[in-house]
C-alpha cells in the first residue's frame, strides 16, 4: 500500500513538472514578439543614461569617454534591429533602417572622437539624437 503511495505521488510529481515545462515551451513559442519588446523596453532606460554621458564627455572634450560610452551603444545596435515595437509593426523595415542609421551616426561619432574631432563627433551625435526622436515619434506609444 505504502509502495504504491509513493509511486503515485512521484507520478504526480512528474505530471506537474512535465506541465511546467510544457507550459513555459508554448509561452516561449506563443510570446517571442513580447519577449524582443521587453529587451527594447530594458534597452532604452540604459539608451538615456549613456547618451547623457556622450552628451557630457563631448562637452568637456573627453574623447576617451566619448569612445567608451558610445561602443556601449554600438553593441546593442544587432538587438536594437531585431526588436519589436508595440507601436507600428507594420514598418518594421523603416524601424530597422532607423535602428543602422542611429547605429551609423553613433559609430561616426566615435571614430571622429578617436581622431581628436571633437566638434565632428558632437555633431555626428547629434544626428544620431535625430534617430532617437524620429524613431520614437513612428514606434513609441
Ligand atoms: C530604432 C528605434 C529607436 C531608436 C533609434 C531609439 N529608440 Fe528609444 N524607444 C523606441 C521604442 C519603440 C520605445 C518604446 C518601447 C518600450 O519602451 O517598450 C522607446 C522608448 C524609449 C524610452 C522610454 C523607455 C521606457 O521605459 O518606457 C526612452 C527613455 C528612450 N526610448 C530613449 C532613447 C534614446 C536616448 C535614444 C537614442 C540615444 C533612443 N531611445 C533611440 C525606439 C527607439
Amino acid at each position: 500500500m505504502m509502495g504504491k503511495a509513493a509511486v503515485l505521488v512521484s507520478c504526480i510529481i512528474l505530471l506537474a513538472q512535465g506541465s511546467a515545462f510544457a507550459h513555459e515551451g508554448e509561452t516561449h513559442g506563443t510570446k517571442h514578439h513580447d519577449a524582443q519588446m521587453v529587451k527594447l523596453h530594458k534597452m532604452m532606460p540604459m539608451y538615456a543614461q549613456l547618451q547623457a554621458k556622450i552628451n557630457g564627455a563631448l562637452g568637456r572634450g573627453d574623447a576617451a569617454t566619448v569612445e567608451i560610452e558610445a561602443g556601449k551603444i554600438l553593441a546593442t545596435i544587432p538587438d536594437l534591429k531585431k526588436a519589436k515595437p508595440h507601436k507600428n509593426l507594420k514598418k518594421i523595415g523603416t524601424f530597422r533602417n532607423m535602428a543602422d542609421a542611429f547605429g551609423l551616426g553613433v559609430t561616426t561619432s566615435a571614430t571622429l572622437a578617436k581622431r581628436g574631432d571633437i566638434a565632428g563627433a558632437a555633431a555626428a551625435f547629434r544626428k544620431a539624437e535625430e534617430k532617437c526622436n524620429e524613431c520614437h515619434a513612428t514606434f513609441r506609444d
